[in-house]
Order: C-alpha cells, then structure tokens, then sequence
C-alpha cells in the first residue's frame, strides 16, 4: 500500500473531482426483500459468524486464479510462487447450520439487472474481485465488461444486466485540499454522491486510519471548525463513522437498496496476538483451530458495533472479524507481487471467497 493518495490528489484534482462526482445512469429498482432488519447476525436462528474452520477438499477453491481475469497481482498468491496450497481448502462451517453452496447462476438469476457496489479500501477491492472471480468461473462464457478506474472501477455481467462496483474511498469520509494541504474532514461524506441508485451497498474502513508517516494520506484532521495535527484514531473513526451512518440514514431508501457493513478485517504482523511472539502471517501454513483468537475482537470491531446500533436504517454487519483473525495463513505475505511482507491483504482464491459466501447466504438467496 505504497500508493499516496496525496500524490494523486495533487496531479489530478481536476480527474479528482470528476470522478467523485460521477453518478450511476439509468436507475431500475425491482423490489428487494425487505427483512433484513432485526437479523443483524442470525439467519433462520444460525449464527453464520460462530463456527470453525475445516478441511474441504472438494468444494474449495471456488475458482481457478490463472483463469480470472480480474485478479491484482497483490492478492495473485500462486502466480508469485506461494508453494503451498492447503490454505485454499478450508471451508467456514458454521456450528448450526450448513451454509448453501454458492451458487453464480443462480445469484445472477436473482439479481438480474441490478447494481452492487463494494465501498472503502482494499480490504472492499479485495472482495470485490474475489466477487468477480466466484461468479465469472460459474458462467466462464458469458460476455463481461471491465473497466479499472480510481476510484470507481466495474465488471458487467452483460447477459444478466448485474453490475459490480468497486468505488475506492479509504476512508469514507472525505479528505478535502484546503489552503493547508490535504484534510481528513470527519464530518464531510461528498464521496457519497457515487454511491447512489444501488440495490446493494457494502461498506468497509479502518486500516488507514491507522496509517502514519509515508502512508498517511492528510496532513490534517477536521472535526467541525477545529483543525488537528492529529487525533486518538479511534476517536477519529468513531466520528467518521458515524458521519457515514448518518449518510446512510439521510440518503438511503432501505425500500430500494440493501446495505452491509464488512467488518473489521484483522492483520497478522503480531505473533504475540496468537501466542507464538516470534511470528507474524509469514510461513503460517494453517489457521488457528477451534472459534476464538486469542487476543480477543481489535478495539475497531466494538466501534463498528457501537454505530452501527444507533442507525435508523438497517445494516447487514457481514460479521467477519473473529473468522479471518483465525486466518493467519491467508493472507499473502511475501507472495503478493509486491515487495515486503503483506499481512494485512489476503490471497485469492482465498478468505474473501468466504466473505462472499456468507454474503449469499445471508442476503442474495
Ligand atoms: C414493489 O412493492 C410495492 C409495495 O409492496 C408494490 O406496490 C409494487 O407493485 C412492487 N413492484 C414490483 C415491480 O414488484
Ligand atoms: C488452472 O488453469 C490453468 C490454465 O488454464 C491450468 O493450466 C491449471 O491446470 C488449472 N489449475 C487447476 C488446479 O485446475
Ligand atoms: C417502505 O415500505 C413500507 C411498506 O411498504 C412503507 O410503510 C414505508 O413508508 C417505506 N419506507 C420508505 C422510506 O419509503
């Protein structure tokens, strides 16, 4: 995650602009089951979320990496040498129920002409292409339109009319050139003009609230008329968040759009976390069994909680965290195709295709 957002704004505010405020076109609502309220976690009285890990050697993996085309090299594990392959082989088993098997006819069946739209970092770019990948390969012949833009890039799947979106915004909220420089602006969410006019909405943020140095993409923070050097990043993503939640409160008709949250995403540069201090993700060959990491849910994960229990409208939490912290052998560490030890990403095919799973399980059936 080499890449500077403060770069990019200074080269090409103008392109900037434009494409912050580009909109979808034609709009067509069909109605979407509206029953998402009141299961925030439990389907059918399952927990998807409370489960384990288990070897599946015939369902797993979902597709073929060298045969998708929407694969960054970041999460391309295999084509970078990883030698390894029984990390593409765990399937999540929830305690009380079967997930379905996912199946990308018949998702495109259902969600015929609608638009889909992953919103935040790489961590949503992650799962927007595991996405791609998991319905491509159950429909390798059908005609698809890809396009790759900062910050909205979108595969079509033409025969079906269903569009997948990825809009890049790691933040949510708005960074805002002011006479200063760059500004973190909490309460702003312009961003958001992009977003409408979807059937589904997914959302994710937190690893670049973290960033400090090179990878910190504001010089400053703005909460309200107070300008800060700098601020408790919890505190910071407390208020972001909740800028956004109220985005959504405000702009969006649960009538017509379905939204989730992607929980909090855990990294793996901690050994310590799962007791072996000596380690991070680099090596790891297995995840960690039973259901529980041992250092317990990342202070981000309660402040998603915390906000997302003050919304009017309902939110699907696509309650990942504990699932992927078990998941110390997923991520891409130094087969990425980039430099350096990647902890934080994970490979594909890989811990996304699940994300995705139980997406399906839990809204697109
Ligand atoms: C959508 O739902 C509304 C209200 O339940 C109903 O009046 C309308 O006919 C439905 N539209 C379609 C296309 O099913
Ligand atoms: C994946 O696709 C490539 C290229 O088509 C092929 O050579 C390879 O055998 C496939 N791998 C598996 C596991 O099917
Ligand atoms: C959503 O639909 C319900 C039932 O048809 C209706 O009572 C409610 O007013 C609608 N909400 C909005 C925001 O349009």
């Amino acid at each position: 995650m080499g890449f500077s957002f403060k770069t990019l704004l200074s080269l090409f505010p103008l392109v900037w602009v434009m494409l912050m405020q580009e909109t979808s076109g034609s709009r067509h609502y069909y109605n979407v089951s509206n029953n998402i309220k009141g299961r925030k976690q439990a389907k059918n009285g399952c927990n998807l979320f409370q489960g384990k890990w288990v070897l599946d050697l015939s369902s797993y993996p979902l597709y073929n990496s060298s045969q998708c085309p929407f694969i960054d090299s970041e999460f391309d594990c295999l084509k970078y040498g990883r030698p390894d392959k029984q990390f593409l082989q765990y399937s999540w088993k929830p305690d009380s129920c079967n997930l379905p098997r996912f199946d990308g006819v018949n998702f495109l069946g259902k969600w015929k002409g609608k638009k889909i739209m992953f919103v935040g970092d790489s961590l949503s770019l992650n799962m927007w292409e595991s996405l791609a990948c998991m319905v491509q390969a159950s429909v390798p012949n059908s005609k698809t339109t890809y396009v790759r833009k900062d910050p909205l890039s979108f595969v079509i799947f033409e025969d079906y009319g269903v569009t997948l979106y990825m809009y890049r915004t790691p933040y949510l909220v708005d960074i805002v050139r002011e006479t200063v420089g760059a500004v973190l602006n909490l309460g702003s969410i312009n961003g958001g003009n992009a977003w409408k006019g979807m059937d589904l909405l997914i959302f994710n943020t937190w690893h670049w609230w973290t960033h400090k140095g090179q990878s910190q993409a504001w010089d400053y923070i703005r909460d309200g008329s107070e300008l800060y050097e700098d601020m408790d990043r919890l505190v910071a993503f407390n208020k972001g968040l909740t800028t956004w939640a109220n985005w959504v409160d405000n702009n969006v008709d649960p009538n017509i759009t379905k939204v989730s949250f992607q929980g909090i995403s855990p990294t793996h540069y901690e050994g310590r976390e799962w007791n072996q201090p000596n380690k991070n993700c680099n090596g790891e060959l297995e995840p960690l069994s039973g259901p529980t990491y041992p250092a317990g849910a990342p202070p981000a994960a309660a402040v998603v909680n915390k906000v997302l229990g003050t919304m009017k409208n309902p939110v699907y939490l696509l309650d990942i965290t504990t699932l992927s912290q078990l998941r110390k052998d997923a991520h891409p560490s130094t087969y990425g195709g980039l430099s350096g030890n990647d902890c934080s990403h994970w490979c594909l095919p890989g811990l996304p295709d699940t994300w995705n799973h139980l997406l399906y399980a839990a809204l697109f059936m």
